[in-house]
């Protein structure tokens, strides 16, 4: 790679809000186009998987039980984005398998049935911000975030979908360049690089606030989202 093709490959990751490349640059192919060489050529989830490995990039290595990497459907037009496996999740190596998860999939399934939209939870494809449990559920913090960021943004390329769904401040922020919170950005469409992006609230604090406005509030949202990828 020339200096010309670093400062373009390291500056496409920092657009990306990545400040540190942890994987090697892929190997320059000739004749060289920029971007091809700068995107990971022919990524898949397979490869992005094998790249993440046994990681020990953070030190949320040390309590993890297993990798909690992303399910479903890889070729949906859809895609839900959480922050962080919790205990359940972490067990089973599943994402959103807990009691936020069975909340997530009655808010995916009832929406769409009530919508008339034919919709199982295991048509969208899901995962997460970081892909192991951080202590006592804590929020991830921003150094690990940035760097298990690299892999969620590879699988968000990789997979293409026509939107994607964040749930929760912490995808948000991962994602988004919003300073504002989850309820006034909620609801509303954004983008991530060209993919449309739905923002509304985690499962997780659905539960937790037994809030009849918020359970409103994203079951409409989910409604906005439905329509635009599946009408
Ligand atoms: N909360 C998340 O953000 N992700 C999961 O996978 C489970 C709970």
């Amino acid at each position: 790679m020339t200096p010309a093709q670093i400062r373009d490959y390291l500056k496409y990751y920092r657009d990306l809000g990545i400040e540190t490349v942890y994987r090697a640059a892929p190997p320059p192919v000739l004749p060289t186009p920029v971007l091809p060489q700068i995107v990971p050529q022919g990524d898949t989830l397979t490869k992005i998987r094998e790249d993440i490995g046994d990681c020990k990039r953070c030190r949320l290595c040390e309590g993890r039980n297993k990798i909690v990497f992303g399910a479903g459907n890889e070729t949906s037009p859809l895609v839900f984005v959480g922050e962080g496996p919790g205990a359940d999740e972490d067990e089973q190596g599943l994402p959103f398998v807990g009691r936020a998860g069975q909340l997530l999939t009655q808010m995916i399934e009832n929406t769409a049935a009530k919508e008339g939209i034919p919709l199982k939870r295991s048509d969208v494809y899901i995962c997460n911000v970081v892909k192991c449990r951080p202590p006592e559920n804590r929020t991830p913090q921003p150094d690990e975030m940035e760097i298990c960021g690299q892999f969620l943004f590879r699988q968000l390329m990789t997979i293409k979908p026509k939107a994607i769904c964040v749930l929760g401040a912490t995808a948000m922020k991962a994602l988004l360049n919003t300073k504002e919170g989850i309820t006034k950005s909620r609801g509303q469409w954004h983008k991530w690089r060209d993919v449309p992006v739905m923002i509304t609230y985690h499962p997780s604090y659905l539960l937790r606030q037994y809030n009849a406005q918020a359970k409103r509030e994203a079951w409409e949202d989910l409604k906005t989202l439905l329509h635009f990828v599946y009408d």
